[in-house]
């Protein structure tokens, strides 16, 4: 398939992991990608990795998206170099992991809600602005969200919380956008096996699996592939949708070994 020949394409948090797979899938179908890490040796490391794989003429911008000054350069860069913007992917994320909620602080809390929440907001604010409502064919946003905005997990008070607030500020932009032929939308995937798994131990990967009806995690080509179906014309009639991406998981009441 080749849906973005010639669209061009943000792609933020695209220096590790699911973002170089969500890079990768836009390149490799004809688009221009532009992405960020949030600081320039994340993004040169990234760049170094996009490369390995083959995947070329990709542009990386260092940009901590919690900034808005340098959210701001970033889409300077974007106008000299592009002149549009036809697709944002809002996957940046800070994981606020290890932090039990009795000991998180509150400016803890706000720096997690920074990256996801104030981040999306204002990277999606600067392309709506500066290039979507600009341009007759407008543009579209994927957000990366987490199924577990619905069903949290342990010590990650604050990365729960960010995810539910872009859940619903993916709703909120989708009533507020929709009528400019702007769609907005998320995927909100499950376990992704990236370079943390790495480091679990064999029987917690396989518990894990077994907490999938699917029996298996998701790879970030998986993720790449509901991105690009929500970027692309093949989802013209949603917006404000949260698609789910999880083996099952969230559709269990308890995982099968439990269930006697
Ligand atoms: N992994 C999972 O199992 C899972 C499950 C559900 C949802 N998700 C969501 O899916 C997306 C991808 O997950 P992932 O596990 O691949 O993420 P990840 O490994 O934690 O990578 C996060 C990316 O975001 C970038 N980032 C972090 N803070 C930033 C900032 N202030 N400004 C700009 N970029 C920043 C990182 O850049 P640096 O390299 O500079 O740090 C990195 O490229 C995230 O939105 C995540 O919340 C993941």
């Amino acid at each position: 398939m080749n849906r973005f020949s010639g669209k061009i394409v943000l792609v933020t948090g695209g220096s590790r992991n699911t973002g170089l797979d969500i890079v990768q899938k836009f390149a490799d179908e004809g688009a221009k990608v532009f992405m960020c890490g949030s600081s320039p040796e994340s993004t040169a490391a990234g760049a170094a990795s996009l490369k390995e794989r083959g995947c070329t003429g990709i542009r990386s911008i260092p940009c901590n998206v919690s900034d808005l000054t340098q959210v701001k350069n970033l889409f300077d860069v974007i106008e000299k170099e592009a002149g549009r913007l036809d697709i944002l992917v809002n996957n940046a994320a800070h994981q606020g992991i290890g932090k039990p909620f009795t000991e998180m602080s509150p400016d803890y809390l706000m720096e997690v809600l920074g990256v996801n929440v104030r981040g999306g907001f204002q990277v999606t604010q600067q392309a709506v602005n500066r290039f979507f409502l600009k341009q007759p064919e407008r543009g579209v946003v994927v957000f990366l969200s987490s199924n577990t905005a619905m069903r949290a997990i342990r010590n990650r008070t604050a990365y729960c919380a960010s995810k539910g607030a872009i859940n619903s500020m993916v709703r909120a932009l989708a009533l507020d956008l929709g009528p400019l032929g702007i769609r907005v939308n998320a995927c909100a995937p499950g376990y992704i096996y990236t370079e943390r798994w790495d480091r679990l131990p064999e029987e917690i990967k396989e518990r894990r699996r077994l907490n999938c009806p699917l029996r298996k995690e998701a790879s970030g080509r998986d993720i790449a592939n509901v991105v690009a179906f929500l970027a692309s014309e093949d989802s013209s009639n949603m917006t404000g949708e949260i698609v789910t991406c999880d083996a099952g998981c969230s559709c269990q009441h308890m995982p099968e070994d439990v269930d006697r």
